[in-house]
């Protein structure tokens, strides 16, 4: 996608042939930053500290993460270890286990004089397989809009109210809920996005809302509690997020929150859709319970980035001094409250049957 006009993706090997570049997405909106990663550690770092986030490309750096440690030591104890070691930065999205497990399976069948080039090949084929994929969901999912365009009015903006962000600044380009969204927009359907802010860490506001923008995608952010008033009042015509996790049952696990817009989406009768690629799938599960849900710093709560009339962005306390907070990062929306799953394969229920007959390869 574009950024000032300039196609982009969120992560790409630097002109030296060995250092990894990103955009820093701790620093967006107001300041659009790249960070370079020249060693394991750093992609590691990256991935903890949320300079990349969004489940395909956590996957994504983690990939890049194993090609750097490999100049270092490509033995398999080697690997192994820093295997693990990037898995361990966040739990929950899968993304980043199967992109280890792909590194690895491709690194155990390979010389170790020819690691380096096999592991730089196999990150860039995964890089690239979340762009086709992540394209593919848009064109699917573009229909589900269409469908919803062609019963209103001409002109009449189809509302589309998403959570976190699932964007291209998640994935490598294109984003798995926003696909449909871009290509909606591109082809000339008057799309409308209702922006959660999604707190504490303001993906929506910072990130979804800078996406869209910069697409010229007509969006409106609001407060995370408004989507249910939202929805009452037939301001949503359908909810469109990502995923971390969806386990075999089809239960999906996303950013906090999503189960309660989730909640709300069935109680009015809005259509639900999770947007996600086949890397999302946790087919070792059949039950969205059992995920490991990260749980992260109280600070995040506790506290709030900003920027300040003279573009200095600072950092404040806003909770009574004292207080403890909780920070889990994510929920668990139950199966039965999502209308459907959008993948690079096509549409299908949520559900063992559903996602099965998208994955036949998977029946046991
Ligand atoms: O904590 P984050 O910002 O990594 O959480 C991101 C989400 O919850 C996304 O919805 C999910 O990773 C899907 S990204 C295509």
């Amino acid at each position: 996608m574009k950024i000032a006009g300039k196609t982009m993706r969120t992560i790409w090997l630097a002109a030296d042939g060995r250092s990894v570049e990103i955009i820093d997405q701790t620093k967006l909106p107001h300041q659009l930053e790249f960070a370079t990663l020249r060693t394991v550690e750093d992609a590691a770092r990256a991935i903890l500290t949320m300079q990349v986030r969004g489940a395909p490309l956590i996957g994504a750096t983690a990939a890049y993460g194993l090609a750097l440690s490999l100049h270092d030591d490509a033995s398999d104890d080697a690997i192994a270890r820093n295997a693990a070691m990037l898995a361990r930065q966040r739990p929950t999205a899968v993304n980043l286990r199967w992109a280890l497990e792909e590194m690895r399976a491709v690194l155990a069948d390979v010389p170790r004089e020819d690691r380096v080039a096999a592991a730089y090949a196999k990150a860039a084929a995964i890089c690239d397989g979340d762009v086709e994929t992540c394209r593919r969901i848009g064109v699917n999912g573009l229909r589900i809009i269409e469908e919803i365009a062609a019963r209103k009015k001409p002109g009449e903006r189809v509302n589309v109210l998403t959570h976190c962000n699932a964007g291209w600044i998640a994935c490598v380009d294109w984003g798995t809920a926003t696909a449909p969204i871009y290509m909606a927009h591109d082809a000339g359907i008057p799309v409308h996005v209702w922006v959660d802010e999604t707190r504490p860490r303001n993906q929506g506001a910072a990130l979804t809302a800078f996406e869209l923008g910069a697409h010229g995608v007509p969006h409106t952010i609001v407060v995370d509690n408004a989507g249910g008033h939202l929805m009452q009042h037939g301001a949503v015509d359908l909810v469109i997020v990502g995923t971390d996790r969806v386990t075999a049952n089809g239960d999906v696990a996303n950013k906090i929150g999503t189960y309660l817009k989730a909640l709300a989406a069935k109680d009015n009768g809005v259509p639900f859709y999770v947007a996600l690629p086949h890397t999302t799938i946790d087919w070792t599960l059949d039950d969205g319970m059992v995920i490991e849900i990260e749980e992260r710093s109280a600070d995040e709560v506790l506290k709030m980035a900003g920027r300040l009339a003279d573009g200095s962005v600072v950092t404040v306390e806003i909770a009574a001094p004292g207080s403890a907070a909780s920070n889990p990062a994510f929920d668990v929306t139950p199966a039965r409250l999502v209308t459907g799953f959008i993948t690079e394969r096509g549409v299908a229920a949520a559900s063992t049957e559903g996602l099965l007959s998208l994955y036949p390869e998977r029946r046991r």
